[in-house]
């Protein structure tokens, strides 16, 4: 198992927390996700959680996992999506409550780009609305607005999504088929 983080000290604590453990088939990079050191075709399942989300560059950090992704293997990442417009005030509540809100994107704009860079299969295992607390969101709205945004459907949403890169695959991932 390779684990890549671009904070130095989230590699040592990993590092660390392994050499505790006494796993010894796990190895740690420094470096992003949006420029992945590891070589092409080395991976059988990629796996992330709550780090996608982070990223500025998703197209980048999708075609890099597509392109060290073995033909015939998959990914199976959990992050944090939106569905519907959230008003900016209630942004940033919800990130002082969840956490990874502030770069999250729509759900059909998250999974187009992992059909983009050439996945297939894909599939949204799970889903779950993150709430906020009524009292959170009363110090950002009336009663009356309160209902109409709980009624709306908008929200922010946890999500675990599977994906494979197929036996046949092609490409590198960018989506421009080079
Ligand atoms: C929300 S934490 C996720 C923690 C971990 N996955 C877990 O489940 O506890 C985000 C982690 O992603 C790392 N990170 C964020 N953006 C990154 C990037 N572009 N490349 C590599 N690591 C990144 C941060 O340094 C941090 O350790």
């Amino acid at each position: 198992m390779i684990g890549v983080d671009f904070t130095q000290a989230m590699i040592d604590k990993a590092r660390l927390n392994a050499e505790k453990l006494e796993y010894n088939n796990v190895e740690f990079r420094f470096g992003d996700i949006e420029k992945l050191p590891v070589t092409a075709e080395k991976a059988d399942v990629v796996i992330s959680n709550c780090v996608l989300n982070l990223v500025p560059d998703k197209r980048k950090a999708f075609s890099e996992t597509f392109r060290v992704l073995k033909k015939g293997g998959h990914l199976s990442v959990s992050d944090v999506v939106l569905k519907g417009e959230l008003p900016d005030t209630l942004k940033q509540a919800a990130e002082m409550y969840a956490g990874c809100v502030s770069g999250a994107i729509q759900i059909q704009d998250y999974l187009q780009i992992i059909d983009d860079c050439g996945f297939t299969n894909i599939k949204v295992q799970k889903e779950k609305l993150i709430t906020i607390p009524d009292e959170i969101l009363l110090s950002y709205m009336n009663q009356k607005e309160l209902s109409d945004f709980k009624a709306s459907g908008i929200g922010i949403y946890s999500i675990t999504v599977y994906a494979e890169k197929s036996n046949s695959a092609s490409g590198c991932g960018c989506g421009c088929n080079c």
